[in-house]
């Protein structure tokens, strides 16, 4: 009853390595989404090109997308918050363009400085114009689970948000469990509603792990049938404008999970733990994933 078939969507370099306290040199970064390149993965985050006051940790956006190898068949993506960030993601040749805001006002406030209602003909501009360049977009909605600022977050809200970013001609909907609150039947809750509404190849989750219940919450929504997930290759990651978040679901450890399930990805575990390993010795400090520690155990 499981999908045969799940594709894993790396987010480190993104998401990961926003929150990070020290800055990772941009040579260091580039070794590693190569490494991330060829292990199999068709999507990876590889930057944003927001404002680098706002995330000084990716302040080289350009020169990260400039300098990595892009190997065929991966889609190199990027966070892009207004049209001075689509014009940066244009000239460093993204191949696909991400959006996002919060389901939560407070949240979209303190995350992107502006009201939700303010925030949807500027994601409706870039969406356009991306699609119109050819490339593809996926949009973010964050808090889906619950807002580090406002506690419960009404499903009719992230049911709106999702519409409002469907209208504008997003590709997919990736929905954020930004501070890791969810639990398996609240995600099975969720998702029932917005089933009715979208079709499940259109629908990603990204689970964040910071109460562990990122695997659990992957295995409800395979249940419903959700086949794209977000992660991030040795567990780093965390919204800098959402107290408590911590890392992504770990890469490695989704792909020991759904391998041993029997369920193909196309990703080598292999190669993912080497690439983790690197990062982990970049930062400096062990990082959350249980399968590098199991590795490194013996
Ligand atoms: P703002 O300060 O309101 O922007 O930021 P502004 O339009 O008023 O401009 C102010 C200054 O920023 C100007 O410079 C602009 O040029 C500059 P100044 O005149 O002062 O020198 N600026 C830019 N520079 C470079 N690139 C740009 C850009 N835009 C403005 N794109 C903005 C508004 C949205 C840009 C800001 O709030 C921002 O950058 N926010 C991003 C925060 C962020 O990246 N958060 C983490 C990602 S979301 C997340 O992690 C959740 C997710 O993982 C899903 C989940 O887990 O739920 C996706
Ligand atoms: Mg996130």
């Amino acid at each position: 009853k499981w999908p045969e078939t799940i594709t894993i969507k790396e987010v480190g370099p993104r998401d990961g390595l926003q929150n990070e306290k020290i800055f990772i040199p941009t040579d260091d970064k580039i070794a590693w989404i190569n490494e991330l390149s060829k292990s199999g993965l068709t999507s990876i985050e590889v930057t944003s090109f927001v404002n680098p006051k706002w995330i000084p940790a990716l302040a080289d956006a350009v020169d990260v997308m400039a300098g990595i190898k892009r190997e065929p068949g991966v889609s190199y993506s990027a966070l892009v918050p207004n049209r001075q960030g689509l014009e940066r993601a244009f000239a460093a040749d993204i191949d696909e363009a991400a959006v996002f805001m919060s389901a939560s006002e407070t949240h979209n406030l303190k995350n992107i400085n502006k009201t939700i209602p303010d925030t949807l003909p500027v994601l409706k501009e870039i969406v356009q114009d991306a699609n119109a360049a050819g490339k593809k977009t996926r949009g973010y909605v964050s808090t889906v689970f619950g807002c580090p600022y406002e506690g419960v977050v009404n499903t009719e809200a992230v049911v709106r948000v999702a519409d409002s970013l469907f209208d504008m001609g997003i590709d997919e909907l990736s929905l954020g469990d930004t501070i890791g609150v969810a639990n398996p039947r609240q995600v099975q809750e969720v998702l029932d509603l917005l089933l009715k509404r979208f079709p499940s190849d259109k629908l990603a989750m990204h689970f964040h792990d910071t109460r562990g219940m990122a695997l659990a919450n992957v295995l409800a929504s395979l249940d419903m049938g959700i086949t794209v997930f977000d992660s991030s290759a040795g567990g780093l990651g965390g919204c800098p404008y959402a107290p408590g978040a911590s890392g992504n679901a770990v890469t490695e450890d989704l792909l020991y999970m759904l391998h041993g399930m029997g369920i193909h990805t196309g990703v080598d575990e292999e190669k993912i733990l080497a690439a983790s390993a690197f990062i982990q010795e970049k930062i400096g400090q062990s990082l959350p994933s249980k399968n590098l520690q199991a590795a490194g155990a013996h």
